[in-house]
């Protein structure tokens, strides 16, 4: 099979890389975590992993089942720099939940006629109905982000996307809708290390485009627009979650859990939810 970008991100790895960044991925064991500043040293052993996901997948169960019985709407907003973790946290959430009312939203750049609507526009149309979750795999928050980082949009717009979201989610919080809006937070070493994972496997290939390839020399691009998104975007009525997911297991675990705390849905165990690590998952003043 041929491989998409032709190699890029090893030679990026190779040649361009950071030192301390290339020395991290070089140095390291598969399972360590590679981020100093995480605030665990070690994974979340496997077992334990499984064990409590498992318990937080069977509350998400029974939280599809409220919401199907009361009508309640839940939309769930996934963020993060490439490679964050995004699709495989929400392979979790979804993973025992009936599809049917479940659904995953995940668009594609806006085509010609999308790009004369409304931004929000699109998003808008697959909001949840009565009794469903859904799942935005990147959201309206591109404007923030990535297109800024690649100039897909003017400033101008951009600023008129920054005026405008607080007040659409206010309309939808005010609308009843439950929304929730994650940031996973990946350090600049994992991501790489992950990306060269990618680029070495031909079922996660798919994974990898033009934009993650160019984006390898954008870190501290991409840092600015988030932050900036950060300073105009986290409200009392929407605010963010920030989810360090440098390690995958904790990540997922605090993302669900995070979630079955913010419902108020039927028959909730809270022995079984646990208690949240706030180092791991909390506002925006855990993200760097
Ligand atoms: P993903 O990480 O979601 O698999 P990419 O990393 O390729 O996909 O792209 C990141 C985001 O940037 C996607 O949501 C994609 O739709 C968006 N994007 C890519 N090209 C453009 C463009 N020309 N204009 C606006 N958005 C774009
Ligand atoms: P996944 O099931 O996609 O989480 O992949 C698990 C594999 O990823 C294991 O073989 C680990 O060795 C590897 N891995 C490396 N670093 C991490 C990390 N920080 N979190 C989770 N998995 C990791
Ligand atoms: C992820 O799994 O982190 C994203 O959903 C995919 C990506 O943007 O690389």
């Amino acid at each position: 099979m041929e491989l998409p970008f032709d190699g890029a991100i090893s030679a990026f790895f190779a040649n361009d890389a950071p030192e301390p960044i290339r020395n991290a991925i070089r140095r390291a064991d598969s399972g360590d975590i590679l981020d100093p500043g995480y605030p665990h040293s070690e994974r979340l052993p496997r077992k334990h992993y499984e064990k409590e996901l498992e318990a937080l997948q069977i509350e998400l169960a029974k939280m599809q089942s409220w919401a199907k019985d009361s009508g309640a709407r839940i939309a769930i907003v996934f963020e993060g720099r490439d490679a964050a973790g995004k699709g495989g946290t929400i392979k979790r959430f979804r993973e025992y939940l009936n599809p049917r009312g479940a659904r995953l939203v995940a668009l594609s750049k806006p085509t010609e006629t999308e790009a004369t609507q409304w931004y929000f526009q699109r998003y808008i149309d697959h909001l949840p109905a009565g009794g469903d979750i859904v799942f935005y795999d990147r959201s309206w928050y591109n404007r923030g982000v990535v297109e800024k980082v690649f100039g897909f949009c003017s400033d101008s717009a951009r600023e008129h996307f920054f005026d405008q979201t607080p007040d659409v989610e206010r309309m939808l919080v005010d609308e009843g809708i439950h929304l929730v809006k994650f940031w996973l937070n990946v350090g600049r070493a994992e991501q790489l290390r992950r990306f060269l994972k990618r680029e070495a496997s031909p079922l996660k290939q798919w994974k990898l485009s033009r934009i993650d390839v160019e984006g390898l020399r954008l870190w501290d691009e991409y840092s600015a627009a988030i932050r900036e998104t950060f300073a105009r975007t986290h409200t009392d009525h929407a605010p963010w979650t920030i989810i360090r997911s440098d390690d995958k297991r904790r990540a997922r675990i605090e993302a669900l859990r995070h979630v079955l705390l913010q419902v108020d849905y039927a028959h909730k165990d809270l022995r079984a939810i646990g208690k949240p690590d706030p180092l791991v998952c909390g506002g925006p003043e855990i993200w760097d």
